[in-house]
């Protein structure tokens, strides 16, 4: 039953893409007198006022004579997105950078910017530059809407700028070497890398790890890769492509791998997890523009060969981490969709997919992420881990399987 939901929901997406290629967004107000107006009036009242792209969108999947109207569903989402700037729920002057980057970016992006190779150091002309060259972002309709205060806020919470940190959760990893699961956070700001380590989900204290300041390195992920019981950390420049593992003794760096180097920025690793069963941790690319998969197997700190995953086109879905959720002993993808909020785990036999599941509850907030997914010890149940790059929360879900156990928060950390 869960699968076919899933399946019907990537349906509903691809829907949503080809349309959205097949018509010309026109203008609101000539959306709402034709889609809108014989249900609700020729003047917007009501909820509509004010209703934001995110509501309409709800409402046309929820509300019963609205979800069996077939026009509906055909709008795309510019054209949701322009109904909603007549009904002024749209981007206005005074929306902070966050919210406009959550509202017009995130499609094709990473929720949290400094993760995306592609957002490092954009300027507002860099990002003016890129919506009026880069084919994806010139035929996005609303992208040329926005001004330039806009733009420039947009830019503002991607680089940071004027903020004296920037703190993200990059990964999880037994630092310590005490078989349990610790959590990396990373200032991009000021180049910092502090483990916080954990017992479960109670904080013990703190590790700090070498700085390395400047933007052209990101961690991707962590893992034992040289299998000696303490986390490493897997790093890739954003200009070169290149992609060096800092084998970790604790907190000091004893030596540092490189792997093979991947030049197109639009690889990111999704994921850290043992794909094949041989015990070493391998890594799961994706592709942000195609939304190919493939895993890459490492053999202890070597590349050995690839695997090809299935395909998810739709980049509203993200892998927010790499786990045995059921212990079948396959290691499982636990995905989210940055836009809906819905949040999905692919059962992996190997490399194909044996079953999927959504999870309940949606986080429909899209301003979380999964930050990462892990058993906290051999024994335990898995947890996923979120932040709130906004707020600064952050929560951990404890897993049975495909069920929420229990849920926690854990101390906020204001970006
Ligand atoms: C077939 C009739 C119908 C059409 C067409 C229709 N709606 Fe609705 N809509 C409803 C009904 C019924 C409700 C629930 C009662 C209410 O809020 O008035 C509703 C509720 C809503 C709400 C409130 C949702 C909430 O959570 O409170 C919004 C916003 C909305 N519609 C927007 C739109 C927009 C925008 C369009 C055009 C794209 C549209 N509707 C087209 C029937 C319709
Ligand atoms: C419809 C998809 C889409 C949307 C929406 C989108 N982008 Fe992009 N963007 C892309 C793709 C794809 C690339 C990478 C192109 C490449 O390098 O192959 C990219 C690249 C970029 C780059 C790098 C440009 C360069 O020349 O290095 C910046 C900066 C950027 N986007 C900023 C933004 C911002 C800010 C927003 C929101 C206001 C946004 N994008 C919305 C698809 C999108």
């Amino acid at each position: 039953m869960k699968r076919i939901i899933l399946a019907a929901i990537a349906a509903i997406v691809c829907t949503i893409i080809s349309h959205a290629t097949a018509y010309a967004a026109s203008d609101g107000a000539t959306l709402y007198a034709q889609y809108c107006s014989g249900c609700h009036g020729a003047t917007p009242s009501g909820a509509r006022v004010g209703a934001t792209a995110s509501t309409i969108t709800n409402a046309i999947a929820t509300i019963s004579d609205m979800k069996s109207n077939s026009a509906l569903k055909t709008l795309t989402t510019a054209q949701i997105q322009a109904i909603a700037d007549f009904l002024g729920g749209g981007a206005s002057t005074t929306d902070s950078g966050s919210t406009l980057f959550l509202s017009y970016c995130i499609s094709c992006h990473n929720t949290v910017p400094t993760t995306d190779p592609r957002l490092v150091g954009a300027t507002a002309s860099k990002i003016t530059n890129a919506i009026s060259s880069i084919t994806q972002m010139k035929s996005n309709s609303s992208l040329a809407a926005l001004t330039s205060t806009q733009t420039q806020a947009i830019s503002d919470f991607i680089t940071s700028s004027g903020k004296s940190s920037n703190w993200t959760i990059v990964g999880v990893g037994d630092f310590n070497a005490d078989n349990n699961t610790d959590i990396l956070w990373r200032d991009t700001v000021n180049g910092y890398n502090v483990a916080w380590l954990m017992n479960g989900t109670t904080y013990q204290g703190v590790m700090s790890l070498p700085t390395l300041a400047g933007n052209s390195w990101l961690v991707e992920g962590v893992g034992d890769f040289n299998q000696d019981g303490y986390a490493d950390i897997l790093w890739r420049n954003v200009s070169t492509g290149e992609n060096v593992i800092w084998l970790m003794n604790g907190a000091a760096v004893k030596s540092y791998v490189s792997l093979p180097t991947l030049s197109d920025r639009n690889w990111t690793v999704a994921a850290i997890g043992d794909f094949n069963g041989d015990g070493k941790p391998d890594i799961l690319l994706r592709h942000l523009v195609y939304g190919y998969n493939v895993i890459w197997y490492l053999n202890g700190t070597s590349y050995s060969s690839y695997d090809i995953l299935p395909q998810l086109s739709d980049q509203s879905w993200v892998v927010g981490g790499a786990a045995d959720m059921d212990k079948d002993g396959h290691t499982d993808l636990v995905w989210r969709n940055k836009t809906s909020g819905y949040n999905a785990i692919w059962d992996l036999s190997g490399t194909s997919i044996a079953n999927s599941y959504l999870l309940s509850p949606q986080v429909s907030d899209t301003s979380w992420s999964i930050a990462a997914v892990a058993r906290p010890d051999s024994n335990g149940y898995v947890n996923i881990f979120w932040r709130n790059q906004v707020s600064g929360s952050n929560a951990v879900w404890t897993m049975n399987g495909t069920n929420v156990l229990n849920y926690e928060t854990l101390t906020t950390v204001a970006p």
